[in-house]
Formats: structure tokens, sequence, C-alpha cells
């Protein structure tokens, strides 16, 4: 499996002799398992063709806002800024660099980076007096203070017959820069996480219902932070206001704890998980009938039977692929260690996050929590009260030690 294996990367190609390039970045980053399309500038296209780096990408490639002028139909830029994990531009012209510092949209490459939620990588090529004058330098510090990682053009020979730097980076060196950089920014890429969350409501009837004081921050919290660090996220959410944007994040929201039995199973079917975490607070118990419509108060009953919900987390990890990390969560009152031990065998987890009602400001309702994580008789790490957020930081270091030995065989990937 290659150094850059599953990742989506938009290559930008512009105006400059090193376009010629291209050719070689495309079957670089190709080799190395990367699926890449291309969108050229106009300019571009004086100097390779679109034919080569699509035969190379084995994608169609784009330059062109208006895609069949007659049919009337368009090159959709945002759906291509969303699906990269990355937009790499190079060679970068200092005109395409110039166009993304001033927001400008007149290409379809500049469309495509407005709309990108992904970062960006640029690797400048141009003439030695072009890359040391001032515009340029300002031009650079800019996106580089807007997060854009620059791969630093060589120094050599240029195709003006001056000798200085300006000569765009070579394919080997962008490949090697960008496996790096994905390693570093986005360690969990190409892993996939199934997560639920928040509480559960059992409907009595079609306004009242069975619940708890879950909030779902502390699942959100996960979701974000792992999406954060490259993971895709299935995140089946029983009602929580708690937002999880990100492009990362596919959330499924549910009602009951049958639903988000349903939905979680289905998930774990079409894409699966590296990692369960059950992190929903779900509801044991459901009415065993609830009433159509809003029951008026003189019908209701006076007493309601219950029937037990299966068991979610239990049943994920029993279908759980090979290999997969599988977390739970338990929620006590007071010392909840034996019962959190008794837990990750009875649900088949390889670590309890315990969690205590009665330790101040943990569990429901807080923006804060104190954990344990429980890994097994021998091994249980106590952590101090802190927010949700560093706490789920802590949950995705723990993942990320546990799956980065394994990266090259994810198993969301494994088929
Ligand atoms: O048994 P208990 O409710 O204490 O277990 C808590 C853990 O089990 C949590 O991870 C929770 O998400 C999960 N769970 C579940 N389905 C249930 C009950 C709990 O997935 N019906």
């Amino acid at each position: 499996m290659g150094s850059l294996s599953g990742r989506r990367i938009v290559l930008g190609v512009t105006g400059s002799i090193a376009a010629y390039k291209a050719a070689h970045t495309v079957r670089e980053l190709v080799k190395e398992g990367a699926d890449v399309r291309v969108v050229m500038t106009p300019g571009a296209r004086e100097f390779i063709t679109p034919l080569t780096l699509g035969t190379l990408s084995k994608h169609p490639v784009h330059s062109e806002l208006t895609e069949d002028r007659d049919a009337g139909t368009w090159t959709d830029h945002v759906e291509l800024g969303l699906w990269g994990d990355v937009v790499l531009v190079a060679p970068a012209t200092a005109h395409t660099l110039a166009g993304m510092v001033e927001g400008r949209g007149d290409s379809l490459l500049l469309t495509v980076l407005l709309s990108a939620k992904c970062p960006v990588v640029v690797a400048p090529a141009m003439d030695r007096d072009m890359f040391t004058h001032p515009a340029t330098t300002e031009n650079l510090a800019k996106l580089e203070q807007r997060g854009v990682h620059i791969i630093e053009p060589d120094s050599g020979e240029l195709a003006s017959g001056l000798s200085g730097k300006g000569r765009m980076a070579e394919p080997e060196r962008i490949r090697e820069e960008l496996t790096s950089w994905f390693k570093e920014r986005a360690p969990l890429m190409g892993f996939h996480a199934l997560i639920t969350s928040g509480p559960t409501h059992e409907p009595i009837d079609a306004v009242r219902y069975i619940g708890n004081r879950s909030t779902g921050r502390q699942g959100a919290a996960i979701a974000l932070e792992l999406a954060q660090r490259g993971m895709t996220v299935d995140f089946v959410s029983g009602p929580s206001t708690i937002p999880t944007d990100h492009p990362g994040i596919r959330r499924i929201n549910v009602q009951t704890a049958l639903e988000m039995d349903a939905a979680a199973k289905e998930a774990l079917k079409n894409t699966p998980p590296d990692v369960i975490i059950g992190a929903a607070a779900v509801a044991d118990i459901r009415p065993s009938e609830h009433f159509e419509g809003k029951t008026p108060k003189s019908e209701l009953p006076e007493s309601l039977r219950f029937v037990a919900n299966p068991d979610i987390l239990a049943g994920l990890n029993r279908l759980a692929p090979k290999g997969c990390f599988k977390i739970g969560f338990a929620l006590a009152h007071g010392d909840g260690k034996e019962a959190a031990l008794r837990k990750r065998e009875a649900k088949g987890c390889d670590m309890v996050v315990l969690n205590s009602i009665t330790d101040k400001g943990a569990g429901f309702g807080h923006t804060t929590n104190r954990v344990d994580f429980v890994h097994g008789p021998e091994r249980i790490d106590s952590f101090e009260l802190k927010t949700k957020e560093a706490v789920a930081e802590d949950l995705a270091d723990i993942v990320q030690q546990t799956l980065s030995p394994r990266e090259s065989t994810p198993a969301s990937h494994s088929e």
C-alpha cells in the first residue's frame, strides 16, 4: 500500500513552463495510491495537454467553468473543492498566487480554491526576479498566514537562462513533502470511526417521551476531534442541538434506541469502522406500546409497561471487523471502576471511558468532564477535570496510538 493511499488530491496546474513536470507529478502521486483529479488553468494548456494529464490521472481534466456551452452545463467547482483532502497547486504561478490572495474567481482553479474546505499546498514556479519581487514575497507570506503550505522552489538554472531560486520543486520532492505534511496534519486520515452519541427519546405518544439528560456534547467533541485528525466519521446522534459541522462527519439523526441501533448497524455494514465509540446515553427501556397522536390527559394510562432496548454497542462490537478498536462509556454513581471492568467484558469493548455523576463538573449537562480510561484490570488511566473538548483530545490520542502501528491496513480499506 502506497504512502498516499486513499488520499484525494485536486492537482491545480497553472501556466508556467514547469507545467510540463505535472505529468511526472501525477505519476508520482498515483504511484503512491493517491486519487488525483486535475484542474488546469487555460495558461497551463499552452504547455501540456489535458489528454496527457487525463490519461495519467485516469480522470477527465477540467479547465473551464462551462463544461459544455451548447448544453449549458458547468463544472461543479464546489463539488471538486469538497471532494479533495488537499488542493495542491503545482506549478503555482505568480498570477495564480496573486489571485488566491485577492480571492479572485476568474479561472476554474481559483473558484475551486475559493470553495475548498480542505487545506491547500502550493509549489511556486517562476523566474528568479519574479520570485524575489516584493509582491510575490508578500503574497506568499499572506497565504502562509492563512494556513497554505508552501513547497519552496529549488535554486538552479531557470527557463529564462537566469540562475537562482524559482524552479519548481521536483515531483519526487513534492510527493515526499506532501506525504509528511499529510502525516503531521491528518495522522488519522484513511481511518473510519462509527460513533453513537446523545440521548434517545422513547415515545409514550406523539408528544411525551422517556429520555435522559444527555446533551451529546462529549460525543460531538470526539467526532470533531477525530475528523480534524483526518478520520471520516459516521455519527449516529439521538436528539441533540450540539453541532458537528465538518466535511469528514456524516451525521445521522435518530430519536429512539431502535432507530439508533438500525442506523448504526447500517453504517457499520456500509463502511467497516476502525474504531467504534459508544458515547450515546441509550435509554435502557422503552414503553412496550406507544399511542398515535396526543393522548388526552384523562385517557393516559395509570401505569406504563416497559420492554428492554437492545444493547447497541454490544451488538456493534459483535459485528465489528477484526482489529477494530471498540470503546464504550460508563456513567457511574460513585467509584464505578469494578462496574466499568464488568461492562468492558460484557459488551466486548477494548476500553471503557468511565465518568461519575458524583464527580463535580462531570457527566450530563456540564461542559467539563472527569474520566478514567479503563483498559483492563492492569491499566486504568485517570485524568483531571477538563473540558469535554480536552477529554476528546485524550481519547483521540489513544485512538491514534492504537491505530498508527497498523497504519498501512485500515479496516475500512482492507477489502
Ligand atoms: O450498560 P450501560 O448503559 O451502563 O453501558 C454504557 C455503554 O453502553 C455506553 O457506551 C452506551 O453507549 C452503550 N449502550 C448501548 N446500548 C444500550 C445501553 C448502553 O449502546 N442499550
